[in-house]
């Protein structure tokens, strides 16, 4: 359901998710754990961010010096061009001497801290000063490009509907980033050669996968994902993805080996068999959990997407990807008759679209394929896998 007013959300162009402080500090800790001096002498950039102070802005303006930052920089989008109605400049930006009531609706905004400006020795939060922006903050402009090739270090909650746009963008400036996502959107093809590549992994992550976020303007959710009484929408399926390195990241999972977890395991998929199932167009096995990964299987694995959440590049290497971008399967299968749950039947070629098992007989309450005479089901997204030599 939470996954369903995700893609909602972005079908209606509505950005307005707001980051909570504990989620950014939780998660910036993680790489502090792992390397107390990843942001020491760094500027770091915040843009798409709100037209007030961001969760993230305070957040990194309150830890400046306990960062080592040199410098932070945060850039708000306009509020005529994020299409909110009803919006309120508030007093901190209202009682400013630089206060423009035009540009508070058509310009984005530049906050800086990188000097001690009240003169107390400390560098936090009362240090920060602000500006409009030239035009309205939109993060392709030539005026916030400028900022990112400042920038060491990229940290947002960037807006959905341009995420594939918003990691090009950092991606092609070659920059460190720390930014919240989709999981839907490690299957792009422009995102997942970056994790095939060691260039982007999954950070920490939200507590017990829950992310909740402040929204601004209506609550127009299912039930379940708005909670009246905090203000916040919960979704299930968002993610940070970095370049910044973790500690959980090398830490390799602890698995049986096959024999065992064909004896032992927990899933009704997997005990009790005589094998795991083999791929009929691809030379690899499928494991539907991760936990079930066979610890001394030599060949190719196809393992759920959320596999990524526990790699560790120490232990596997990733070969691909099924489903988007199968393009290396071994077969192509000519077109084929699919009968669906209820048994209705079509004609379609989407076998060709991931990876396929045969059967002897016809698989329990799944659509299944016939091609030939011969029955064949197709897995869900698997991402392949091989163990590290
Ligand atoms: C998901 S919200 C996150 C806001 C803030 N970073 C946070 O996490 O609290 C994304 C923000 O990006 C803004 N935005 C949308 N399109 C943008 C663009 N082209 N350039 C810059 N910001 C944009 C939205 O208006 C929204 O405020």
């Amino acid at each position: 359901m939470a996954n369903e007013t995700l893609s909602k959300a972005k079908e209606a162009k509505n950005d307005e998710f707001y980051t909570q402080f504990h989620d950014i500090e939780r998660e910036v800790e993680v790489y502090l754990e792992y390397d107390p001096n990843v942001f020491r002498g760094k500027t770091v950039l915040l843009p798409c961010d709100d037209p007030e102070w961001s969760n993230f802005t305070r957040y990194f303006a309150q830890n400046f010096e306990r960062l080592g930052l040199k410098k932070l920089i945060s850039t708000s989008y306009a509020v005529e061009s994020k299409k909110i109605k009803e919006w309120q400049p508030t007093l901190f930006e209202t009682e400013s001497p630089y206060f423009d009531a035009d540009k508070s609706r058509t310009n984005g905004k530049i906050f800086v801290l990188d000097e001690d400006i009240n003169g107390d020795g400390r560098f936090n939060i009362n240090d920060l000063q602000w500006s409009y922006l030239e035009g309205d903050g939109d993060f392709r402009s030539a005026e916030v490009k400028a900022l990112r090739d400042e920038a060491d270090i990229i940290v947002t909650n960037p807006p959905f509907s341009l995420f594939r746009e918003f990691l090009a963008w950092i991606v092609e400036a070659e920059k460190k980033f720390l930014v919240i996502g989709s999981m839907n959107a490690i299957t792009y093809k422009e995102i997942f050669p970056l994790i095939m590549d060691n260039k982007l992994w999954l950070g920490n992550g939200f507590q017990s996968g829950n992310a909740y976020f402040r929204i601004i303007g209506e609550a127009n959710y299912a039930n379940g994902v708005y909670d009246e009484s905090t203000g916040l929408v919960k979704f299930r399926n968002c993610c940070w993805m970095t370049n910044l390195d973790h500690g959980r990241r090398h830490q390799p999972l602890q698995l049986m080996t096959m024999a065992d977890n064909l004896k032992f395991s927990k899933h009704k998929e997997i005990k009790g068999r005589a094998s795991y199932d083999h791929y009929d167009n691809y030379d690899a096995i499928d494991v539907p959990y991760t936990d079930a990964i066979p610890s001394d299987y030599e060949g190719v694995m196809g393992v759920p997407v959320s596999f990524l959440d526990k790699y560790c590049p120490e232990q596997f290497e990733i070969i691909g990807i099924t489903k988007t971008w199968f393009g290396f399967a071994d077969k192509t299968y000519p077109e084929q008759i699919q009968v669906g749950k209820d048994g209705r039947r079509s004609k379609v070629t989407k076998l060709n679209d991931g990876a396929t098992i045969k059967h002897s007989e016809v698989p329990e309450g799944e659509t299944y394929y016939i091609v030939n005479g011969q029955i064949f089901s197709q897995v869900y997204a698997r991402v392949l896998i091989r163990k590290k030599q």
